[in-house]
């Protein structure tokens, strides 16, 4: 994550609380839980682009004492809804503020090696980039902020126990690089480890501010990853026109642009000075707030180079995989190997 302003500053605007993180419950007829949850810097190879790098809202899992509703309910739990966080995100580039970010996942191989991000969907499923999931033994932790504390002792971890990615996915071009990984053991939802929430299919975040995050280099030429603390860009979605006009500049893609960009299922966010996605960062979210909630519009994928004018980072866009998403943690929860499109 490349951030021009380290500032330590960081304006707590609003103490909102949108979610309510509480020990509250519903009753619903007996034994209905619902369960589930809430809801490449560089195309590098460096040939073509620089790699970077069912969420029902509001669902319930814990059982809470029954002795509190009528006879014939039990009392669920109520966890957060989706992309409610109860600290609220900074609004300045730099680091993040922790526990604002709860849907962001901290993917590291078997070895322990930290390879990029990933948003939660829901307890037993993380959104990533396919071009993160070419590794076996893939380790998901949640609730990380700086990693050189936070792997053990509180933080929630799971194996991975199979990867859905898009069907076309391409290793070259990138295209349709966005992945689904099942866990093997259910994650517990809490404060910090929230869903983030999926957008309607088709839905255009053109123009929005929005806020991509995670762990990845400091700089392209500069091997840091992961930071020691989660950092945060605050980057503005631009239309797919304006993005293949600047990649096909001849110092970037040139005529290979389109190729490579996919201006129906890939988004460009970002453009300005230091304030990027970078290597590392890949499938972590471009989350936005749409008023009441932060939803994902995009995964980070590549870019190139990291952090320059109107160099803008490219992201898969999550509302053109909605229906695949939907299908393909559908079919993990009936225990059956995704077939979706
Ligand atoms: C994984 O990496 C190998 C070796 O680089 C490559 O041949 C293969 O196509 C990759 N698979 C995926 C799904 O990315
Ligand atoms: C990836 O895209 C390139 C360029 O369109 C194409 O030549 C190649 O066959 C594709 N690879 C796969 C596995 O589809």
């Amino acid at each position: 994550m490349r951030v021009f302003y380290l500032s330590y500053i960081f304006l707590q605007l609003s103490i909102e609380i949108l979610g309510q993180i509480t020990d509250t419950f519903t009753c619903v007829p007996n034994a209905q839980c619902p369960g589930g949850g809430g809801g490449g810097g560089d195309i590098n190879p460096r040939v073509g682009p620089d790699l970077r790098i069912v969420s029902p809202t509001g669902a319930t899992t814990t059982a809470a004492p029954t002795s509190t509703c009528p006879p014939g309910y039990v009392a669920c739990t109520t966890l957060p809804k989706c992309g409610t966080p109860s600290v609220q995100p900074s609004t300045a580039n730099g680091q993040a503020t922790r526990g604002s970010l709860p849907w962001q996942a901290y993917l590291t191989n078997s070895a322990g090696t930290y390879i990029g991000g990933g948003m939660l969907l829901d307890s037993y499923h993380v959104l990533t980039a396919a071009h993160k999931t070419n590794e076996s033994g893939i380790i998901v932790y949640m609730g990380v902020y700086n990693p050189q504390t936070d792997l053990s002792g509180n933080t929630m971890r799971s194996n991975v126990q199979s990867v859905s990615r898009y069907p076309s996915y391409n290793i070259s071009t990138l295209r349709d690089d966005i992945a689904i990984l099942r866990l093997s053991t259910p994650l517990t939802m809490s404060a910090t480890a929230i869903a983030g929430c999926l957008p309607a299919a088709g839905r255009s975040f053109v123009g929005n501010d929005c806020i991509v995050a995670g762990w990845g280099q400091t700089n392209f030429n500069t091997y840091d990853a992961p930071t020691s603390i989660l950092k945060q860009a605050i980057v503005r979605i631009i239309d797919a026109q304006t993005c293949l006009n600047s990649y096909s500049n001849a110092n970037l893609l040139g005529t290979n642009a389109a190729l490579y960009l996919d201006t129906q299922r890939e988004i460009c966010a970002g453009g300005s000075i230091n304030i990027d996605a970078c290597t590392k960062d890949g499938g972590s979210p471009l989350m936005c707030n749409d008023g009441t909630k932060y939803v994902a519009a995009g995964l980070v994928i590549w870019g190139k180079n990291c952090g320059m004018q109107n160099v803008y980072g490219v992201y898969v866009s999550v509302p053109s995989y909605r229906s695949w998403i939907d299908c393909v943690v559908r079919a993990f929860n009936s225990n059956q190997v995704p077939v979706c499109y």
